[in-house]
């Protein structure tokens, strides 16, 4: 089976609350490979291209300023099976019930703000992960 390959963001609200490393050490202890890894302080531009698909979506805007809001760090992690692999760990879009033992559900919560705040994202197919790949690195 070749290898699979995701894209990983620790979004803004990952890295100011300091558990850039926290984080990075539950994908490690999963045995996924960081194949590459940098921080990123991305525009709007590529931003509107990473979300494409959402355009016009109520949290749309938001969502882009939320992600303008501060640095990301930006992984590229290897590992068979590895996109579904990382959007386990991750768990569920709403950390507020997102499952105990799961990135979202041990780490976040509603901050009683509009926008959510979910502390990573993780390419959900193999097409989204070759094109955010490429928008990324
Ligand atoms: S959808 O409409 O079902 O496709 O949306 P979903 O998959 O749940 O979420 C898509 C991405 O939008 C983010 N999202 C939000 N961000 C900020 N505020 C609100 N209210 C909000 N709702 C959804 C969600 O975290 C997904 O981003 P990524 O970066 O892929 O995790």
């Amino acid at each position: 089976m070749a290898t699979e390959e995701t894209l990983v963001l620790i979004k803004p609200d990952g890295v100011a609350r300091g558990l850039t490393g926290a984080i990075l050490a539950r994908i490690e202890a999963k045995g996924y490979s960081l194949v590459d890894i940098r921080l990123v302080e991305p525009t709007r531009e590529r931003l509107a291209q990473h979300y494409a698909e959402h355009e016009g979506k109520p949290f749309y805007e938001p969502l882009l300023e939320f992600m303008m809001s501060g640095p990301s760090v930006a992984i590229r992690l290897a590992g068979n099976r590895v996109i579904e692999g990382f959007r386990s760990l991750a768990g569920t879009t709403d950390p507020t019930t997102a499952a105990p033992g799961t990135i979202r559900g041990d780490f976040g919560r509603d901050w009683g703000v509009a926008v959510q705040q979910n502390l990573v994202h993780g390419s959900d197919s193999p097409e989204s992960a070759q094109r955010e790949l490429g928008i990324w690195f």
